[in-house]
This record gives C-alpha cells, structure tokens and sequence, in this order.
C-alpha cells in the first residue's frame, strides 16, 4: 500500500505536517512518501502505483496556493489520480484565516479528478477531523499540539486505503 503526499511549502510548516501524517500512515503498516512541489520533483510512477494521495497546503488568501491548483489542474494530468483516495490538510497564521476553504478548493479538485475524497472523519470521535487536519503555524501554541492529529490522520487515512484496496 503506497500512499503520496504532495505539499507546497515555502517556510516549513506544511512539510512538517506532511512529515507528522506520514509517520501515521507507516504506524498503519503502509508506505508513504512526501514531496514538497517547491523543492522535489514529484516521482510520477510513485503516484501512479499508489492508492491514496493527500495534498497539503499553506493558506493564503484564505485559499490553497496557486502552485498546488496548478500541480493538480495541468502536472497531475498524466498520473492517472482517478479513482485513488484524496485527501487534503493545511497549514494557516489565523484561526480564522480560510484553512477550511484552503482544503475545500483542494478536495472540489480531486472530486473532478474522479477521486474518492476522505476527511478523516468525526465518527470515530476525537480527534474530530471536519474536512481534514489544520495547523496554525508556529507563533502559537496550536502549533506543536496538532502533531499528534495528523498523525492519527495518517493512520485513518492508511486504514481506509487498506480498507478500500487491500495491500
Ligand atoms: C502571501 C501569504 C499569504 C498568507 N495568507 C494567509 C491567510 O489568508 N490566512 C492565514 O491564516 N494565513 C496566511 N498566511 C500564513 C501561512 O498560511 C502560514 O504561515 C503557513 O503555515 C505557511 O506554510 P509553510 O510554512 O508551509 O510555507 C499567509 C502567508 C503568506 C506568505
């Protein structure tokens, strides 16, 4: 089970939130790999072969940045993201900043991709996960206290594609 998480990430906290989902997702006994699109380039057979692909994002503007529309619209063409789990996460300065749109331009994209979208859900109590996990970065407390969620969103997260695809 591979599971590819694409980020943006200019100053650090999105990558490191990449980094903390990860771990969850090899706590589950899958394999992932993180590329960040302003420094990386993206193994395309990586993305190809895996079952679940997570995007994260800084917000800005009260939206995900332009650079991770642009990965999705034009350079994820050839990689085939069509019925693969989606997922998106991201990383924001205000609690009210736009981190919950951030994440819904992202999963609007991979619905039109024809990708099965996750959140990471309620239902199993807490951590409650709306629309996926968020982190204010680090001039506050929240920072350091949300590694742990996205972590459990990495294992939520493998668990489904484990679900879903078998290993
Ligand atoms: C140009 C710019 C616009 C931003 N706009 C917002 C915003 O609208 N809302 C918000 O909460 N934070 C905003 N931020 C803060 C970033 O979302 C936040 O610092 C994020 O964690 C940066 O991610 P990175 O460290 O992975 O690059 C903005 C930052 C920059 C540089």
């Amino acid at each position: 089970m591979r599971i590819a998480i694409v980020c943006y990430s200019l100053t650090g906290h999105t990558f490191e939130m990449a980094g903390e989902i990860a771990r969850g997702i090899e706590e589950e006994g899958a394999e992932a790999r993180i590329f960040n699109i302003r420094t990386d380039e993206v193994d395309a057979e990586y993305i190809r072969s895996a079952s679940g692909l997570i995007i994260g994002t800084p917000t800005y503007m009260a939206s995900s940045v332009w650079q991770v529309k642009k990965w999705i619209e034009e350079d994820s063409r050839p990689l085939s993201l069509s019925g693969k789990l989606g997922g998106a996460f991201a990383t924001a300065h205000y609690a009210q900043g736009g981190q919950d749109t951030a994440i819904m331009d992202i999963l609007g994209q991979l619905l039109v991709k024809g990708m099965l979208v996750y959140s990471g859900g309620g239902s199993f109590g807490l951590p409650i996960i709306h629309h996926g996990p968020v982190a204010l970065d680090k001039e506050g407390d929240h920072y350091d206290e949300s590694r742990e969620m996205f972590r459990v969103y990495g294992r939520r997260f493998a668990a489904k594609a484990l679900e879903l695809f078998g290993k």
